[in-house]
């Protein structure tokens, strides 16, 4: 195959019926928005040029073409007059006065860099003017027919509105995908008329001239209709995502990772799953998340931009842009903010909060924490409801904890503050000053009993029988009365 000179891709309509603030190509399924998913498709072409045609809601969707495929030119159709004009449009930013052009549609997800390759091949090798891509259709409601002669020649592509009806009952229809030939587009594209039911410069009216040119033309086929599939409300919107997630997922699986649930699990096209993995149901992976070889995920986890390592378990967890050690734990109920490191080994346990803080190899904080700027060394054990006090009301500090510490339950550590290799705290300490390495740190006063205080300040009360030895079985019914009486 010669190289495609350059891809136009049509962005430029309303998407009225989306009914959103949104331009319709920046909706996104998949972990990429609808244009993201063509362009992801036609920067794989490797084409000399690609120009973007924008309009409606452009001042979004000129940055994200920019963000998506950096060397793609933005042409702007400030009034949307047809796919024909929005064509000419796109091509006064095409350098190219000769060779193949594609046109492609910015809202059809699927369309994968194969179809595109195909078409080209095909286009190229018949030397025309013009390749179609085509699909057949059981209901070909809504989409241009293409209309054959006597012989099976292609004649035209005719609009829904525009078609008898005896060209409606045709099957075969315009996917809205084009191999063009350069010099030959430029030049039918100034002699198109608007004379049709919308009263707009339609492409597929390029068929007919290159036709009636007596200029080589034909279609090149999808097997799969779903891929030229266009999204036009958020029905179809959700429809193609469950597909798109679908394929994904079926890729993953054919890869070597297990899904045990695919109709509750959702991965994104940008995410890497590897071998042996076990997404178990109820599992949402996005962004540049990645699971290693023999990781378990699920069930119940949203993970966005988390790398779990090899045979890591991340259980019942909401992560984002954290980073979870080969063979470590996390879960079930755990939050990982941005900046969670946790090394090989380690464990993020029930209910415990992270946020960019790094644990060492092996380091645990299993029960109910909150532990936010910290460094935590490795083998440490931090103990059950440790709290970081990173935050002074004013600025944020770091907790440093050494290697091999073993932090009693329920502490404070005031940060900025830090605790030596080796050291031990007691229960329920608030951690104020630095811990030497090797020390025992307690804190609060030493425990007192005040003998008989319930039947002084609480005379009366089911606790104060209960001090003094009695058994009242009502009062066991109601055990909120004490909470009514005065103190
Ligand atoms: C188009 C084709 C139809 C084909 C169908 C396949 C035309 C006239 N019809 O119909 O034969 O079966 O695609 O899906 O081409 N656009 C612009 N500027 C404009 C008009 C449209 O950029 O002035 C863009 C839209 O944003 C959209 C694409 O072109 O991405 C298609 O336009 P749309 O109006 O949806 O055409 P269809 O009715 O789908
Ligand atoms: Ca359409």
């Amino acid at each position: 195959m010669t190289p495609v000179d350059a891809v136009v891709v049509l962005a430029a309509g309303e998407g009225t019926r989306m009914r959103s603030a949104t331009p319709k190509v920046l909706h996104a399924i998949g972990g990429r928005t609808l244009l993201g998913h063509v362009l992801a498709a036609v920067a794989a072409v490797d084409a000399g040029q690609v120009a973007v045609v924008v309009g409606h809601g452009r001042d979004q969707v000129v940055p994200h073409v920019a963000e998506c495929l950096p060397d793609a030119h933005t042409a702007v159709q400030s009034e949307q007059l047809g796919t024909g004009h929005a064509t000419a449009v796109g091509l006064e930013q095409v350098e190219a006065k000769q060779g193949t052009v594609l046109v492609v549609m910015g809202d059809t997800p699927l369309l994968t860099a194969r179809t595109l390759f195909e078409l080209a091949a095909e286009h190229q090798t018949g030397r025309r003017a013009v390749t179609v891509l085509a699909a057949r259709l059981a209901d070909p409601t809504g989409y241009g027919r293409l209309v054959r002669d006597a012989a099976g020649q292609l004649v035209a592509s005719v609009e829904e509105r525009d078609a008898s009806a005896e060209q409606r009952a045709i099957t075969d229809v315009n996917t809205g995908v084009y191999a063009f030939d350069l010099g030959f587009l430029r030049t039918a594209l100034t002699g198109l008329g608007t004379d049709n039911a919308q009263g707009e410069v339609y492409l597929p009216d390029v068929i007919a001239l290159a036709r009636s040119a007596g200029l080589p033309l034909g279609t090149g086929w999808v097997d799969d209709p779903r891929e030229v599939e266009g999204v036009n409300d958020r029905v179809q919107l959700v429809a193609l995502g469950a597909e798109l997630n679908r394929r994904t997922l079926v890729a993953g699986m054919l890869a070597g990772a297990t899904v045990v649930d695919p109709a509750t699990t959702w991965v994104d096209v940008t995410v890497t799953v590897g071998r042996d993995v076990r997404l178990l149901p109820g599992v949402q992976l996005h962004g540049a998340t990645v699971v290693s070889d023999g990781a378990v995920v699920g069930p119940d986890c949203t993970l966005t931009d988390v790398r779990v390592g090899a045979g890591a378990s991340v259980v019942r967890t909401h992560g984002f842009g954290a980073v979870v050690g080969d063979g470590a734990s996390v879960g079930p109920f755990s939050y990982l903010r941005p900046g969670t490191v946790l090394h090989a080994g380690g464990r993020i346990g029930t209910f415990v909060e992270v946020k960019n803080s790094h644990l060492g190899p092996g380091a645990k904080v299993p029960h109910l924490s909150y532990v936010g700027d910290a460094e935590i060394g490795a083998g440490t054990n931090i103990g059950a409801g440790t709290i970081t006090a990173n935050y002074d009301g004013v600025a944020k500090h770091r907790t440093t904890v050494g290697r091999h510490c073993r932090t009693g339950s329920d502490n404070v550590f005031v940060a900025p503050v830090t605790i030596g290799d080796g050291a031990s705290t007691g229960a329920g300490a608030v951690i104020r000053r630095d811990v030497p390495p090797g020390a025992l740190a307690v804190s609060g006063g030493p425990q007192r009993n005040h003998e008989g205080w319930t039947a002084r300040r609480r005379p009366g009360t089911a606790q104060s029988a209960a001090a003094a030895g009695g058994h009242d079985e009502q009062a066991d019914q109601q055990p909120d009365r004490d909470e009514t009486m005065p103190s």
